[in-house]
Formats: structure tokens, sequence, C-alpha cells
């Protein structure tokens, strides 16, 4: 009989991603998502990858009934891996209720609801963001937890307290908190990838859907940083790799190898790159050359970041193994199947 795990967000970018590598190792995957920055069509694509249709319910984690029945209609969920969040760093500094009412309580629902259907474990989806502007770097899962430079960044630190204070309250509940830097590059198949809804807010896909010519420019959002060129520099790790962590994550709760109720780790590559140094490398891994110009500093930017992986390394026996020119490929190759599809 197969471990059933519930996938909130599973039509995700990573949440997708996740389904596919959880299914590879022989869980069965229930997935919920309110489509607002993914489509159906993804459950489509993950059975193409991965030869296995998913349950696919569509519900929002605001919805405590809708969550209630739906536990009650799966029964036997083992573990949650809780991807479903708002996550644009920019937007959240427009929008903070949306951001706390959607990050906030449809995690306390979850939470709630475990105890009484059974389900002993939650994999969350954290972020490198809880560190805000580290002091030293590579950032270490010891690192002072510094005020939230955006309202997304205090959600997810926020997120974390509920689950200690929750856990420690003695709710019969394990968890695994997955900080993660910044996931790029899509599915080697071309199937799977980042396609938000809109105008995208991260910086991979406003790049290759300039590269194809959607957008006309990309915006560096400003190169006066303190910085060897000026951007901003970040910890980009292939969804392949991330979602490989999560994996391993439900492995070691169900399997009981946790050490302590409550676990962090660090999901990143250990390797810092500036934006413009991602952008030189894009273009000589495709030989597409990019149109950006330099402008103004988005609010709620960390200025640098990136991972010391080592202890996710030892503790999960998990690591990063995808270069940056072979994930850039990745993410391109995704950008050409969606035109080849029409869908952009
Ligand atoms: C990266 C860099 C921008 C767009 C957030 C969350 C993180 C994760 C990913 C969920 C920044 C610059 C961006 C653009 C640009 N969330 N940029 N032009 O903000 O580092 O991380 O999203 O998985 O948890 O914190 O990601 O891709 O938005 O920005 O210059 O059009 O690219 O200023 O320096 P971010 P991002």
């Amino acid at each position: 009989m197969k471990k059933r795990i519930l996938v909130t967000g599973g039509t995700g970018y990573i949440g997708s991603h996740t389904v596919v590598e959880l299914q590879h190792s022989g869980y069965e995957v229930i997935i919920i998502d309110n489509l607002s920055n993914s489509g159906v069509d993804v459950v489509d694509n993950i059975e193409k990858v991965s030869g296995i249709r998913p349950v696919f319910e569509e519900l929002d984690c605001l919805d405590y009934n809708g969550l209630d029945a739906l536990f009650a209609k799966y029964k036997g969920i083992e573990a949650i891996i809780h991807f479903a969040a708002s996550k644009a760093v920019g937007e959240s500094v427009q929008k903070p209720l949306l951001y706390y009412r959607n990050n906030l309580v449809s995690l306390i629902n979850l939470l709630e609801l475990m105890p009484e259907h059974q389900v002993g474990g939650i994999v969350f989806s954290s972020s490198c963001t809880v560190y805000g502007q580290p002091d030293e770097l590579p950032v270490t899962e010891k690192a002072p937890i510094k005020k939230a430079e955006s309202p997304y960044g205090n959600t997810k630190q926020i997120n974390e307290e509920i689950i200690r204070d929750t856990v420690a309250s003695g709710a019969p509940v394990n968890a695994i908190l997955l900080r993660y830097f910044n996931p790029i590059g899509a599915h080697p198949s071309a199937l799977l990838g980042e396609l938000p809804n809109g105008v995208p807010q991260n910086l991979i896909p406003y790049l290759t859907q300039t590269a194809i010519g959607i957008r006309e420019k990309l915006s560096v959002f400003g190169d006066d940083y303190n910085t060897p060129d000026g951007s901003c520099i970040r910890d980009f790790i292939h969804v392949v790799d991330l979602a490989k962590a999560h994996v391993i994550a439900i492995d070691r709760i169900l399997q009981k190898k946790q050490k302590s109720d409550v676990e962090v780790f660090n999901i990143g590559t250990g390797r810092g790159l500036s934006v413009l140094e991602l952008i030189h490398a894009f273009e000589s891994a495709t030989g597409v050359k990019l149109n950006y110009e330099i402008t103004g500093r988005r609010a709620g930017d960390i200025e640098q970041v990136w991972a010391d992986p080592e202890y996710a390394n030892k503790e999960l026996g998990w690591k990063a193994g995808t270069n940056v020119e072979d994930t850039l490929r990745s993410a391109w190759a995704w950008q050409l199947k969606l035109r080849e599809r029409g869908i952009q």
C-alpha cells in the first residue's frame, strides 16, 4: 500500500516538480491547489512525466471546512508538503494584508486539522528571506533571524514560529522546515516549469520571456548595491534538486529519523551569483542575447544572500548537483516548449 502525501500548491512551480519526485519514490500524491498562480493542465503534464496521474482537488487552504472534508475523503494521509502561499517579495510590499491572510491562515488551518485526521508530519516551504540580510555569508541555519525586509519574508518567519509553538504545545506533529534560496530552471522533459499567471515577478521567467520576445526588456533592479558588480547576489538552485530535498524530508519524517520534532535545513547550492552574472551565464549557456537595462532598486530586496548547505548535505545526504549553465538551459528549453505548445 502506497503511503499517501498531501501536496498543497501542487500545481505550482516547485510543487509540481516535487509531486513527480514523490511519485518516482513510490508515494501516492494528492494535490490541492486554488489555481491562483497555476493551471490545471499541470496535472496532465505531471502524468506525462511520471506516468502516474495524481489526485487533484481544486481547493483553497483558506477553506477550513473544505480542508476538513478533504482529509475525511482521502483517509490515511501520512504527511503534508505545504507549498501553497503567495510568494512575490515586491507584491507583498504592495499588498501586505493579502500575504498575511493567505500565508498565515492557510498554515493555521492545516495545523489545526492534522491531529484530527492523524496526519503526523509536515514539510514546510520556508525561505532564506527569514534571514533578512545576513551579517555573515554564506548563511547557516544558526544565523539569527533578522527583521524581515518584506511582508512576504515576515510571513515565512511567522509561519516558522507558528509551527514551532504548535509542536511545543504538545501537538502530535513533526515538522521539517526547508529554507529555499532561489529556485530556477525546469524539468528536463520541458513539460514542467515556472509559468506564473500574468507578468512574472521572479527573475528567471521574466528573463526567458524577454529572451523569447514576449517582454521587450528585462529590468535589472539596481546595480548600486555593495556587491562586486553592483547587482544583487542570490543562490540559484535547480528546481529538481530542490524537489528531491522534499522527498528526503518526507522519508525522514515517516521513517522517524528526525533528531528533533522541528528541524530546519538550508536548501541551496552554496554558490552566490549576481543578477548580472546570471544574465551573462544565460547568454553564454544558450547563445541568446538578452535585452536588459539597469533600473532602480525594488522595495524589499535583500542585497546578497547565499547558503551554507553543509548541514543539509551531511544530515540529509542531499546536495544540489546541477550547475547553473545546465539549469539556465533547462529554463530556456521550457520557454521554447511553451512557445511550441502555443501557450506563450
Ligand atoms: C531575484 C533577484 C531582484 C526580477 C523571492 C523569495 C524567495 C523565492 C523566490 C519562492 C533580485 C532581481 C528580479 C526582475 C530583477 N520565493 N530581479 N529583475 O526576491 O530573490 O526571492 O522569490 O520560491 O523565497 O524571497 O527572487 O527572482 O524576484 O529576484 O532584477 O524582473 O533578481 O531584484 O535581486 P527573490 P526574484
